[in-house]
């Protein structure tokens, strides 16, 4: 089955924070929701914690819609804000851009116009010059400005930066949606609460991660502006992205969301790319190319040792050209994987 190479794959790896396992608080949690019948679709008491522990965090009126993966909670939650002329502006290296398969543009019919920036932030002055033809009906119209947060640099918006986004973007009738894959990354990284750099922010869409701090699978769109909200079960279904036995996602989140384990996941892998971060900085043959704000580190490194290096530890290839890679730290990476790695990476370069 499958790829073989991908099988023989070292165990632990700086590839993903999806390649992690579960937290077993999150696994205990699917385990107690396993117990008999409840309605499906998501009328059922563990969604409906869920969804309670969502508006604690983000807000009374928050409305809150469970799906199965990323991409998912990312197409539907910008087709919510679009019709098929709409453009959604947004970091060359957004992930819509870049890893959906073209699925942003087939599902909502929008033309993406991607920007090329440093480190993968956008600031109000990457946007203005989209907006010269606005009304002009030979050019698709700007509607939504889509940020990463964590950003695919492992770069983080400070609230500051997203409020200037979003007022920019309300004053110009724009949304702004948010794919907070990392949302807990870049939180705990701020040392703020979630609401802070969502709602409080201006934030109108966001797709809430789960599946890259803890959970098996599932993520939220989370809607602060009640008016998309409104078709956005028909939305669901049609995307195919309604899960049936929900609760079991629902439990998942209730799990994260409780005592902060959210933030203590998220803390923990922040804290393994700062030591990773550090410990590479130190080797004169690597160069880390990125502000290492969440839990990715991006970093020069040799041409010739990098096959040897994937061989003990797997990781991404960024840049080819370049030779960067990304190394990707998760709630589950110790201490010992990165003093193994270093001193693998140092005996390696020399
Ligand atoms: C920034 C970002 N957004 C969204 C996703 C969601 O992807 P998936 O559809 O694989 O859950 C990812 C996964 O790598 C990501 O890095």
């Amino acid at each position: 089955m499958g790829d073989v190479s991908m099988q023989t794959k070292p165990r632990r790896s700086f590839a993903s924070d999806n390649n992690a396992g579960v937290h077993p608080s999150v696994m205990e949690a699917m385990a107690a929701a396993n117990d008999g019948h409840v309605i499906a679709y998501g009328d059922d008491v563990y969604t409906a914690r869920a969804v309670k522990k969502f508006r604690e965090h983000l807000g009374k009126d928050t409305q809150v819609f469970f799906v199965f993966g990323g991409t998912g909670a990312n197409i539907l939650g910008l087709k919510a804000a679009t019709q098929p002329h709409h453009a959604v502006i947004c970091a060359e290296t957004a992930h819509i851009n870049v890893d959906e398969c073209g699925a942003p543009e087939k599902f909502t019919g929008c033309k993406l116009l991607g920007v090329r920036t440093d480190d993968g932030k956008l600031t109000v002055e990457h946007i203005k010059p989209l907006l010269h033809e606005v009304g002009f009906e030979h050019h698709v119209q700007p509607r939504v400005i889509s940020i990463s947060q964590a950003t695919e640099m492992g770069t983080v918006y400070k609230p500051r930066e997203l409020k200037a986004l979003a007022s920019f973007a309300h004053d110009h009738g724009l949304l702004l949606h948010m794919d907070g894959a990392r949302i807990a990354n870049a939180a705990a990284s701020l040392d703020v609460k979630l609401r802070a750099i969502t709602r409080d922010a201006g934030v109108d869409i966001l797709s809430f991660g789960g599946a890259k701090n803890g959970m098996m699978y599932g993520e939220a769109v989370v809607f602060f502006n009640q008016k998309l909200a409104e078709d956005f079960k028909y939305t669901r279904k049609q995307g195919a992205q309604l899960p049936s036995k929900m609760r079991f996602i629902s439990a998942q989140f209730e799990a994260l969301l409780t005592d902060d384990l959210w933030r203590r996941n998220a803390q923990h892998a922040n804290r393994m790319a700062q030591m990773l971060a550090a410990a590479l900085a130190g080797i004169p043959q690597i160069t880390v190319t990125q502000k290492v704000e969440a839990n990715g580190v991006f970093a020069l490194v040799p041409k010739r040792s990098v096959p040897l290096l994937q061989k003990k530890y797997f990781f991404y290839i960024w840049n080819e050209e370049k030779s960067e890679v990304r190394l990707m730290t998760s709630f589950d990476t110790t201490e010992g994987d990165i003093t193994n790695f270093v001193s693998l990476v140092k005996k390696t370069v020399r």
